[in-house]
């Protein structure tokens, strides 16, 4: 037996990222679980309109898209307690310029640098459309043909009914091959 709770979002859980964005031309950093793969070019991110971060991704179009993992989950979790309309953020990790312009987090093995394309307003929120200009990995998690290896690299996973962290596990199986 299966029980309707109501519309309740249940897609968790969710992969933990930072975004990053310039904002009057000082980086700050936003921890976010809600983004999704729109399509292999594009990534969308929702984000509560009143964040700091959105007014710099409004005006200057470029973020980063940081994929948190356990060794940096400390500093990112702080990223999602405090807000930069209160606190100055700009210090809290060494960050690198992209190509757009979008600061990138030296401590995140796996970073997309994305340019915002559209706005999708919905209820309060900017959902970025985001189309992904580059991909900067560390060659510790590169495999031979230049593709994450996800038994070395462990993104974070976020879940909202008791608001805890996770960690992605065990292999399955070998996709298309089950049968
Ligand atoms: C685990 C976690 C996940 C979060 N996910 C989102 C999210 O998907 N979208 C969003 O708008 N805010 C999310 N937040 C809240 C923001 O990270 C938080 O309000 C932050 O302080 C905003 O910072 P800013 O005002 O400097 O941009 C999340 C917070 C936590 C702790």
């Amino acid at each position: 037996m299966k029980k309707n709770t109501g519309a309740q979002l249940a897609l968790y859980p969710a992969p933990v990222i930072v975004v990053g964005a310039m904002v009057d031309g000082k980086p700050n950093w936003t921890l976010v679980a809600h983004a999704g793969v729109m399509a292999h070019s594009h990534l969308m991110l929702s984000m509560v309109k009143a964040h700091y971060t959105n007014k710099g991704i409004r005006e200057n179009k470029v973020v980063s898209v940081n994929v948190v993992d356990a060794s940096w989950l400390k500093e990112a979790d702080r990223m999602g307690c405090i807000s930069g309309n209160k606190t100055d953020k700009s210090g809290a990790f060494a960050y690198t310029l992209g190509e757009n312009g979008a600061p990138m987090i030296d401590a995140a093995k796996v970073t997309m640098e994305c340019t915002v394309e559209d706005i999708y307003d919905l209820k309060g929120f900017d959902n970025f459309i985001c189309r992904i200009t580059g991909t900067y990995v560390d060659e510790s998690i590169l495999t031979e043909k230049d593709k994450i290896d996800y038994r070395k690299f462990k993104p974070v996973l976020f879940q909202f009914p008791t608001y805890e962290y996770l960690e992605t596990g065990d292999v399955l199986g070998a996709c298309m091959k089950m049968n």
